[in-house]
């Protein structure tokens, strides 16, 4: 299917009436995800609460119903959501790789509903205090800046970099390795360990793919084990040691099932979004140089260029599409929900909600509302990393419009290829060329 994103333009705003059918358009076209702003316009406008027959799920598409779903976490259970979406259809067989191999099957706590949620959500907020994450500034700058001018060299005389693979994947896995205390780690294997957690909820996944990511999340898990045995012998001042140890509000402690599915999940999250954030940040550079100027001129600017973050999460929001499941039948946006209706609650089309931000496919970060997107969610289950992947986002960006100049794409636009998900839109590789800066 062809999509034109531009079209015709209102108020200097493109739009694109016309380009989709939401009769033959599914989230399950891969071409459709790569490019799904116009599908998203004709979702909202159209049918804003809409069954995808392929997907077999219910999209959510206007910014206010987003919010309605996120702010309501009882109606709307995140546990279910995430366990109809997991292992895609292949629940029990994976289940049973990973007793048999993988040390065992660690349900994932953070994804619990409330008051179960609260519990263990209170610790994760610890770690990532605003106060933490500013004392976290120097070293983490120091490691970006190490990746930055590392690429640069590479990309000397004009030599072909991939920004994603070369750059903003090992570069967030190494901040998050240094958060957690893994010292010793093998970001290649990290990246693979993520894309088979992510690909469980990607609903993408055919049986085959199914049982090689069980083998890797088995490696995985062993891997954590491993580090967590370690902790509890020699604690240690790192975030492993902190949940093997951690007591909770009840004044009790996390059984070992728990601190293993929330390591996972700081290792997972932690990396696998904000790497797709920061390939957004070097592909809006490449291709908008008003927006690069923008951010050379932010520099000197903590509030500009905050606000410049923020804007770059509104319009390449990493998250494209999360799950949850209706707890009985409700409304939304007109349409009635039955009990066990799985919904997809997609982040991008409310961030690119014209009722909500003007101009939505403009960058403009002197937008009034730019708080109010939805790239790390909105309730209860809202980002517990925003603020370390806000300051990672801000120092990159930051340092890497110091040092680089000449930002471009090696490949056209047009040849880019994205991951096969639902859940996020992540570039699969970002050739482009640089030179360092004068
Ligand atoms: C730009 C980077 C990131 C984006 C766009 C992002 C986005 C999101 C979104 C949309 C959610 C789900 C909210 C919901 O259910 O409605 C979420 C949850 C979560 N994120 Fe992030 N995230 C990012 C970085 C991080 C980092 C760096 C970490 C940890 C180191 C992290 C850890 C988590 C965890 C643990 C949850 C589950 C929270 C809960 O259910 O209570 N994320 N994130």
């Amino acid at each position: 299917m062809q999509i034109s994103e531009t079209g015709q333009t209102q108020g200097g705003c493109p739009i694109d009436h016309n380009a989709i059918s939401l009769a033959d358009a599914t989230m399950a076209d891969p071409v459709l995800r790569a490019h799904p702003n116009a599908y998203y316009e004709a979702l909202r406008r159209e049918d804003p609460v809409h069954f995808d027959d392929k997907l077999n799920m219910w999209l959510v598409s206007r910014y206010e119903d987003v919010v309605t779903v996120l702010r309501d976490p009882i109606t709307f259970s995140d546990k279910l959501g995430y366990e109809a979406m997991y292992a895609s259809g292949y629940f029990e067989e994976f289940k049973q790789i990973l007793d048999r191999d993988g040390g065992g099957f660690f349900p994932d706590v953070i994804k619990d509903d409330p008051p179960a949620h609260t519990r263990v959500r209170r610790l994760l907020e610890k770690a990532f205090t605003a106060h933490r994450v500013a004392t976290l500034e120097p070293a983490i700058t120091e490691t970006i800046v190490g990746f930055i001018e590392k690429l640069a060299d590479r990309a000397q005389d004009g030599t072909v970099v991939d920004g994603v693979n070369d750059f903003a994947v090992p570069l967030t896995i190494s901040v998050i390795c240094e958060q957690l205390g893994i010292g010793q780690f093998n970001a290649e294997k990290i990246q693979r360990w993520s894309g088979a957690v992510t690909a469980q909820i990607s609903k993408m996944q055919d049986r085959e793919a199914m049982i090689e990511n069980a083998k890797l999340i088995c490696e995985l898990q062993h891997f954590i084990i491993q580090e967590m045995k370690d902790r509890e012998a020699n604690p240690r001042e790192d975030m492993i040691s902190d949940l093997v140890h951690a007591k909770t509000d009840d004044g009790g402690t996390l059984t070992f099932a728990e601190a293993v599915s929330l390591v996972r999940a700081m290792i997972i999250a932690g990396n696998d979004t904000t790497a797709t954030a920061i390939g957004n940040l070097l592909f809006v550079l490449a291709t908008q140089p008003e927006v690069a100027e923008t951010l050379r001129a932010s520099v000197d600017d903590e509030r500009a260029l905050n606000r410049f973050v923020e804007e770059l999460l509104r319009l390449e929001p990493p998250v494209r599409g999360l799950a949850k499941m209706t707890i009985e039948e409700v409304e939304l946006g007109g349409t009635k929900l039955p009990k066990h209706a799985h919904v997809l609650v997609l982040y991008a089309s409310g961030n690119d909600d014209e009722t909500k931000f003007e101009c939505p496919r403009h960058f403009d970060h002197t937008r009034r509302n730019i708080a109010q997107h939805v790239a790390f969610g909105v309730g209860v289950h809202r980002c517990v990393g925003a603020s370390l992947a806000r300051m990672e986002i801000k120092v990159a960006a930051c340092e890497i419009i110091k040092r680089w100049d000449n930002i471009k794409l090696a490949i056209p636009v047009e040849e880019l290829t994205y991951l096969p998900t639902v859940a996020t839109r992540s570039l699969e590789r970002l050739p482009m060329t640089l030179s360092r800066r004068a």
